[in-house]
């Protein structure tokens, strides 16, 4: 399965990349608070319940009922899968508040690994998203700290060959990266506009390795019952 295309859950999306993204790789959703990334997520992730597979959340910033929360006011109900075990929303946070103040990054890094390796083999899920990824990897330290434990990361979600992960990253602007990009197979921009005194929101496809793609800038928008919805670029 690895290296093939599977649904991002946005089917006009799918057709602009080849049919979807590649299994088994990972991918960044960037974009500032409110642009849509977890909604990106949980759309990637319900679209797969959808076709059988199994699918991980990784929660970081948001309590797990919050995410349910969210999912339902976009008409996915993700009740059902949680009790047959197919979904499984994985609260994060603790690893976090544990590293603070102490110089056991580390360690504690090796300890998400283990813990998120143990959880996709347990659900055996093909979808997996962190939701953001930052805290994970940043925490006040060199940069070269951070580029090691992306790396480790990274490399470790490479082990599960026919898992594809997207992580989320906060941005303050197209031009502010995180190391994290460097280690991903594309890179997906999620961003706001004011275009004639109204908001719009747009979805930049910003690097697809092995894929054909028109870098251009999209329009979306989010629809109760229906969440991602491209629009035409001639509207
Ligand atoms: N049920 C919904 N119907 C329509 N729009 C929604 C719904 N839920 C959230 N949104 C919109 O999506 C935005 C948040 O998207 P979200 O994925 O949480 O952003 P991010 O994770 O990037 O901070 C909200 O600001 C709101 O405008
Ligand atoms: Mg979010």
């Amino acid at each position: 399965m690895n290296g093939q295309r599977i649904s991002t859950g946005i089917d006009e999306l799918d057709l602009l990349v080849e049919g979807g993204l590649r299994a088994g790789r990972s991918y960044l959703i960037v974009g500032e608070p409110g642009t849509g990334k977890t909604i990106f997520g949980l759309q990637f992730l319900y679209k797969g319940l959808l076709n059988g597979e199994k699918s991980l959340y990784v929660a970081i910033d948001e309590q797990p009922a919050e995410v349910i929360e969210q999912a339902a006011s976009l008409g996915w109900d993700l009740s059902p899968y949680i009790e047959k075990k197919e979904f499984l929303i994985l609260d994060a946070s603790g690893y976090i508040n544990a590293r603070a103040g102490d110089n056991q990054a580390k360690s504690d890094m090796h300890k998400i690994i283990t813990e998120l390796s143990i959880r996709i083999k347990q659900t055996g899920a093909t979808r997996v998203v962190i939701d953001p990824v930052g805290p994970l990897i940043f925490s006040g330290e060199s940069v070269a700290r951070v580029q090691d434990q992306a790396r480790m990361l990274f490399y470790a979600l490479k082990n599960h060959a026919v898992t594809t992960t997207l992580v989320t990253s906060h941005s303050a602007g197209r031009n502010v990266r995180g190391i994290e990009e460097y280690l991903v197979a594309g890179t997906i921009v999620l961003e706001m506009e004011l275009a004639s005194s109204r908001f719009v929101r747009t979805l930049t496809l910003e690097k697809m390795r092995s894929t054909a793609l028109d870098p251009a800038q999209y329009l979306f928008k989010i629809i109760p019952g229906r969440g991602i919805v491209m629009q035409q670029t001639s509207e």
